[in-house]
């Protein structure tokens, strides 16, 4: 039903108002009796073949929500009623900032892709917190970055402002300095200020009762080299894992006439670059750390094919536009099929 009536509906409108008017429906209609029980039970696979025990935590299913589709976590629970495992929020900054100026969202059909140059619009970190009291049991990621106006010198407190809020309301933290969307913020990503950053938040969670897992999110046009110093840092500041990979810069293989839009580049054409960027992370690390794989995942085969380059939970953005929740139950049954 969603590949033949809903999404050439939503099509026809702009991708971020249609990504609104979805938000809305979707809330709306989780609110009337039944309907969340009706959704789960069309959508949720439980298995104990699903579940997965990483970083100290427990996940009922490895298919989870990629960051930046409910940024100010405003949504997580009824989107987690279509069978993920757990559901990704932000990135949230410090303070709230509005993003780039519109257009700033843009669909590449024929490629299945998106370009989007959102630039971290988000209601400022304490605003999701108020919203994460809500959480009626879904596994949550924090994913935090810096805001625009905080230049790279300072851009460590803007990560240890966002800890801090967050700290008793998700899961697990997801460091981002992948996104191509705030200046200079993959600068981040060299090894001096990455471990100084990793480290600060690390000496920072060790100081809690209850550490939280620390992932760095890292975008998939790092080299060799910058990716052979990513696993030296993970290990040297011992954090619990990498997150590969965020949107891509790159715009090879391209038909759609839109290609030419400034952004990070997500969807089908991104999927063998995180793969293999998983692959190396995975055989160069001897399986050092856990990864979480994502980018183009648009079929069952696409996210086995992360799996066994390494990934141990999987995430969707793009896939889950074009292809709709089917997936995460195709992709859940055929992990249970073996
Ligand atoms: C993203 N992504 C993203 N990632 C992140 O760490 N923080 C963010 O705020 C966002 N925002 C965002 C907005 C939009 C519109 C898209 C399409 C993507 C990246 C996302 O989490 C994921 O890493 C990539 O999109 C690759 O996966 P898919 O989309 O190919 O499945």
């Amino acid at each position: 039903m969603y590949k033949v009536l809903i999404r050439p509906l939503f099509f026809l409108f702009d991708p971020e108002k249609i990504h609104h008017f979805t938000f809305s429906t979707i809330r709306f209609f989780n609110k009337l009796p039944f309907v969340s029980s009706i959704i789960n039970s069309l959508y949720k696979v439980e298995d104990e073949r699903l579940e997965r025990e990483l970083f100290g935590l427990k996940f009922k299913n490895p298919v989870g929500l990629a960051a930046g589709f409910d940024k100010d976590a405003k949504l997580f629970n009824e989107l987690s009623n279509f069978g993920f495992g757990f559901v990704e929020i932000g990135t949230l900054t410090p303070k709230p900032q509005d993003g780039n100026p519109k257009k700033r969202l843009f669909r590449l059909q024929s490629d299945s892709a998106i370009i989007n140059r959102m630039g971290f619009n988000n209601g400022g970190v304490d605003a999701a917190v108020e919203r994460l009291k809500k959480n009626k049991g879904v596994l949550i990621g924090g994913n935090i970055g810096k805001n625009k106006v905080t230049p790279n010198e300072k851009a460590v407190e803007d990560y240890k402002t966002c800890f801090e809020a967050l700290f008793k309301y998700v899961d697990y933290f997801v460091v981002n300095v992948s996104s191509p969307n705030t200046p200079n913020l993959r600068e981040l990503q060299d090894k001096e200020p990455l471990t100084k950053l990793l480290q600060t938040l690390k000496d920072l969670n060790s100081k809690k009762r209850k550490p939280k897992p620390i992932l760095l999110k890292i975008a998939p046009d790092l080299t060799d080299s910058q990716l052979l110093d990513i696993i030296d840092i993970v290990k040297d500041t011992k954090i619990n894992g990498v997150i590969a990979t965020n949107t891509t810069i790159s715009r090879n293989g391209l038909t759609s006439a839109n290609k030419t839009e400034t952004g990070g580049l997500s969807g089908k054409p991104l999927a063998n670059r995180s793969t293999e960027v998983i692959r190396f992370l995975s055989e160069k690390s001897n399986k050092a750390f856990p990864i979480i794989g994502v980018g183009g995942i648009h079929s069952v085969q696409d996210a086995l094919d992360k799996f066994n380059a390494g990934a141990d939970l999987i995430q969707l953005y793009t896939g889950f536009i074009y292809e709709g929740p089917k997936l995460i139950k195709q992709i859940n049954k055929a992990i249970i099929n073996g």
